[in-house]
Parts: structure tokens; sequence; C-alpha cells
């Protein structure tokens, strides 16, 4: 597993890491024994860098991994965000509360001071406000946090925190078929010494080519109640495009694929193949996916043909079909 640099923090993390929004039971329902395997094989291809909130699943998933992590200890980078609890979105945002919501994490995760935490995408009228990065430098300070970090829903958000001095990263979505970045963020994010760490690289998944038009998804799965956005930004399930439309450009994508490689080793390699990448914390809800996850490290990088290729397919094709703010 190669390693890279998370902006300032100086943190040396595995290029793939490991998403665990499946470990709350998002993606459908998770018994511990699978969330237990999955972490053991993120351990043993190499990922050190596993992503996580203290809303997923209520915090079932940073007590799985801090329970996890207490049993096997390890050289790790376990990143959390807040501001996405009850208590505080969308609009009740207190320094006592935000302190209250990270000591949750603290305790779930078992550790005396976070490594990473991230504003989880917070109205953008609040992050602008101020006072939640600046509170986030206090907590620093106090020794709760080591660094943070700012997960953010559009390229305004994201061109607004990256200016903050101490920010080690910006979280985004990034992926085959949502690509402003490249052009907008990324040299910013070089400038600045700002880390990215990119979500949903497989477009909740739909980019691994693997899911028909009929795909039935749990209940408990946001792919089954947010697909059209119901419950929360329309961008973080299918990446924002209508799921039968995601299905037909994953089919025309398949046409394009080097040998030997699959549809979801391209579309992460393609992640990868942008230098302003910190880590690709791809979700995986099976102990094989991590593995082939994994994989895309030691692969080569795509051709410059296959490069253009896709940007060309994005901007004539895709961008259109993108629903809510970018
Ligand atoms: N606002 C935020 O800050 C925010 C929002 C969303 C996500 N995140 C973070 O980003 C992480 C990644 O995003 P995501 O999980 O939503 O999207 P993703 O990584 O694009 O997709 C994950 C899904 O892709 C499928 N998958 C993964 N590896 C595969 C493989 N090798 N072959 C075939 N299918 C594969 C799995 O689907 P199946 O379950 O159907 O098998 C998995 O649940 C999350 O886990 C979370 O930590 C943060």
């Amino acid at each position: 597993m190669k390693l890279r640099t998370l902006g300032k923090s100086g943190y040396s993390i595995s290029e793939m890491g490991i998403g665990c929004w499946q470990l709350g039971n998002d993606f459908g329902p998770m018994e511990d024994e699978r969330a237990t395997a999955i972490l053991q094989e993120a351990d043993r291809q190499g990922m050190n860098f596993w992503d996580t909130a203290d809303v997923y699943g209520g915090g079932v998933s940073e007590s799985r991994i801090g329970g996890y992590c207490r049993e096997n200890p390890s050289d790790r980078f376990i990143v959390t965000k807040v501001g996405r609890d009850g208590t505080l979105y969308p609009g009740a945002y207190t320094k006592q509360k935000v302190r209250a919501n990270i000591e949750g994490s603290l305790k779930r995760l078992h550790v005396e001071a976070l490594d990473l935490v991230q504003l989880h995408c917070i109205p953008t009228e609040v992050l602008k406000a101020g006072d939640m990065l600046a509170w986030m430098e206090d907590f620093q300070q106090e020794g709760l946090i080591k660094h943070f970090g700012a997960s953010v829903e559009t390229m305004d958000e994201a061109l607004f925190a990256i200016t903050h001095p101490q920010l080690t990263s910006i979280q985004t979505i990034f992926n085959v078929f949502r690509q402003d970045q490249v052009n907008e963020l990324f040299p910013k994010a070089i400038e600045n010494q700002v880390g990215i760490i990119v979500r949903l690289p497989l477009a909740s998944g739909v980019l691994s080519g693997k899911m028909q038009k009929n795909h039935q998804f749990a209940e408990s799965d946001h792919r089954h109640y947010n697909r059209d956005g119901a419950f929360f930004s329309v961008g973080e399930t299918f990446s924002g495009i209508p799921f039968e439309q995601a299905v037909e450009f994953a089919e025309t994508l398949k046409a394009w694929l080097p040998e030997g490689m699959s549809l979801a080793q391209m579309a992460m390699r393609w992640v990868l193949d942008h230098d302003a990448v910190s880590s690709v914390i791809t979700g995986a809800s099976r102990v094989e996916q991590v593995a082939e996850n994994a994989s895309v490290s030691s692969l080569e990088p795509l051709s410059s043909q296959l490069h253009e290729k896709l940007t060309e397919f994005y901007f004539n094709t895709v961008k259109t079909h993108i629903r809510g703010v970018m």
C-alpha cells in the first residue's frame, strides 16, 4: 500500500483508505462479525486511514471501530466528523454542544485525542460565520483533537474552507461522475497544503458496474430512502445522478476498461491518478471489496488517452444530469 501525506498534518496515510458509513448499518444491516472482518481486512491490506462520523448509525460505526482498535492496537489514523447530530444541525451550534459531541466520539473511539475531526457538511452560512472553525482551533489547543478539516457539499464551501490557515483537509465527492474539482479546487489544495479526502469514488457503488436498473436496496439503505434526496443532500447518493441514468453511464464505461481491470478498479484508479488526492475512502460492505479496493494502489495509472475520454464524457454527457448544488 502506497502512502501519501495528509496536508499540513504530516500524517503518512494509505492512499486507499476505508469509509465506515457502512459500519453504521446505513447501507443495509451489517452484523458485528462482518464489521470486524472488514476492519481486519483493512488492516491486512495496509489501509491505515479510516473515516467515520459520530452520526453513522447513531454512534455504532465509531463504537465498532473503537472496540476493534482497543483489541487490536496498531498505528492508524481514525478520522471522524462533527456537526450533523440532531442537537446541533441545522441551526443550534454552540461551543458547549460541539464539545459534548466531540467528547462522545472520544469515548466511543477510546482515545484521548482525535486524529482529525471534520466539520460534517454543516450549513454554508454556519461554516462561513467562522465560529465552528474558531472552536476547532480552541479544541486543538486544548488537546481534544489533533487536527481539523471540513467535509463539504459544494465548491463554494470548499473554496471558503481551504483558505483557513490551520485547516488540514477537505473531504469532497470526487469521481468519474463528478470532476469539477480538478480545475477549480485541486490547484488551490496543493498551493495551500490542504489534503483532499475523496468520498463516493464509486458513486455509492454504481460505478462498480454491478447494479442493474431494477436493483433493490434494503429499506434501511440510504440508496433506497434517499435515492432522490428526500432525507439529505441528493449528491450523497449516487453522486446526485438519477439511479437508472447512473447505471446506463456505468454500462458505457465498461467498453473502455483497460485489460484486466474491473470497472471499480478503473474508477478508483482514476481518482488516485490526481496528485492533489491524499486518500480515497471507498466504503465497503463486504470483505472482498476491501481487498479489491486496496489493490488499486498497486495498479498502473490510466493512460492519458483514457483520462481524456473520461474528462470529455463527464463534461459533455454526465454533468448535466447531476442534481443538487455542486
Ligand atoms: N458527508 C460526508 O462527509 C460523507 C457522505 C458520504 C460518505 N462519506 C464517507 O465516504 C465513504 C465512501 O462513500 P460511500 O460509501 O457513500 O460511497 P462509495 O465509496 O462510492 O460506495 C460504497 C459502496 O460501493 C460498493 N463497493 C465498494 N467497493 C466495491 C467493489 N470493490 N466492488 C463492487 N462494489 C463495491 C459497496 O456497495 P454495496 O454495499 O451495494 O455492496 C459500497 O457500499 C463513506 O463510507 C463515508 O465514510 C462521507
